[in-house]
């Protein structure tokens, strides 16, 4: 008898197999940006077709359906669109479903773009958002209103590690007749599986996990098929396409994402044991610590782990965080996150600079948070690295 379903790996490795029409086994990269038709009559049907492979590739390519069908099948979802950028995934998940008139509910705690997006571009389109404190169940459901289209989520919180009641968010939206979107870079789908938890939509920056490299800027909406359909029209109107070479690296680098993303698990989880002993150290953020005090809820809707972002606040505050992201070695002071290396960052200055003070404020992120993406280096070195830039 064979299994319902292959294991993750083997998924990662053969989703695609069939959309792979050569023999190489590493699939072609299809460097152009249009096709020869073979007559009027398939130019006409092409053309009107949704996100064809081989029409012109701003509508889509080979590589782009190669790494869909992969995506799709680790999100459990009906279809994913692959895009230029996470930014450009949220960009044409939001907009592809609201107009002006509509609500959103979204958090207080977003990425610095996301929360741009939510309240200064949306507001100019006449959307209202209302954001609140993601630990706080409550007041998801307080902010509800009639015109409420999209409950938009994104759990544990980039940088502060708060869990989002992903289930209960998904259930509130849907009662109220709204859809649920959430953005899942930070949990990965490794770890947090977000359709299964009642979400219709899941973006992601696969710049981070999915790539895991550090070498492609992409994003993925992956879902409904309806909405991944009408997102593919936005995306096609706003053109952040994900180019063909960019398609292949994303693929690329997710042939070993399981691998990869056990062992961010594993090391994080040693470096948060490790910092939360340690003298020079406040407090840190991680939610696999029995510490965090949304631990359980993160036990619950991250059954395969707490993934690889933690962050923390030193004793001595701004000038000791500074200090310290100045001195590391191994740990590579840099923006971003999710590739094998280790990165280290001061989001209050690096990342969240486009936002206001009290955008800052309401987002939780105090001057003397330093942020860490675990990366897969031996955890001894990392370890070793920190404890000489904490001393
Ligand atoms: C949680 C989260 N969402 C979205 C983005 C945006 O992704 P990209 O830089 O690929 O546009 C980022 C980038 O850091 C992120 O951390």
């Amino acid at each position: 008898m064979t299994r319902e379903r292959r294991g993750l790996q083997t998924r990662l490795i053969h989703a695609d197999e069939e959309l792979n029409d050569s023999s190489a086994i590493s699939p072609p990269i299809y460097q152009t940006s249009t096709y020869r038709l073979s007559s009027p009559e398939e130019g006409a049907r092409l053309g009107a077709e949704i996100a064809p492979a081989k029409f012109y590739t701003r509508y889509g390519s080979p590589n782009t359906k190669q790494v869909e069908r992969v995506l799709a099948d680790l999100e459990g979802a009906e279809a994913a669109l692959a895009t230029g950028s996470g930014m450009a995934a949220i960009t044409v998940a939001l907009m592809s479903n609201l107009q002006a008139g509509d609500h959103v509910v979204a958090q207080r705690t977003h990425y610095t773009a996301t929360i741009t997006l939510l309240a200064e571009v949306l507001p100019r389109y006449g959307v209202e958002v209302t954001q609140v404190d993601q630990r706080r169940p409550e007041e998801f459901e307080r902010a509800i209103r009639h015109n409420t289209r999209v409950v938009y989520t994104e759990s544990p919180t980039n940088p502060t590690l708060d869990v989002t009641d992903l289930r209960f968010a998904a259930e509130l939206a849907h009662a109220h007749g709204a859809i649920a979107i959430t953005d899942n870079t930070f949990a990965s789908s490794y770890n947090q599986q977000p359709i299964a938890l009642g979400y219709d939509l899941v973006v992601h920056s696969a710049t981070k996990y999915l790539g895991g490299h550090s070498d492609v800027t992409a994003g993925v909406v992956a879902g409904r098929r309806d909405l991944v359909e009408r997102a593919w029209e936005y995306l096609r109107v706003y053109g952040p396409v994900l180019h063909p070479f960019e398609a292949w690296l994303l693929l690329r680098g997710l042939r070993t994402y399981g691998l990869r993303m056990r062992e961010h698990n594993r090391n994080a989880m040693e470096v948060a044991r490790f910092l939360e002993g340690h003298p020079a150290v406040e407090r840190v953020y991680y939610p696999g610590l029995p510490s965090h005090p949304q631990h359980e809820l993160a036990r619950r809707q991250m059954p395969g782990g707490f993934g690889g972002m933690l962050s923390f606040e030193l004793k001595g505050g701004y000038d000791a965080a500074y200090r310290a992201i100045g001195r590391t070695r191994v740990c590579a002071l840099g923006v971003s996150l999710g590739g094998v290396e280790t990165l280290i960052t001061h989001p209050a200055s690096m990342v969240y600079a486009h936002n206001s003070e009290a955008e800052l404020r309401a987002a939780g992120i105090s001057p003397g948070l330093v942020r860490l993406s675990v990366g897969l280096e031996d955890v001894e070195d990392i370890i070793e690295d920190l404890e000489q830039a904490l001393s």
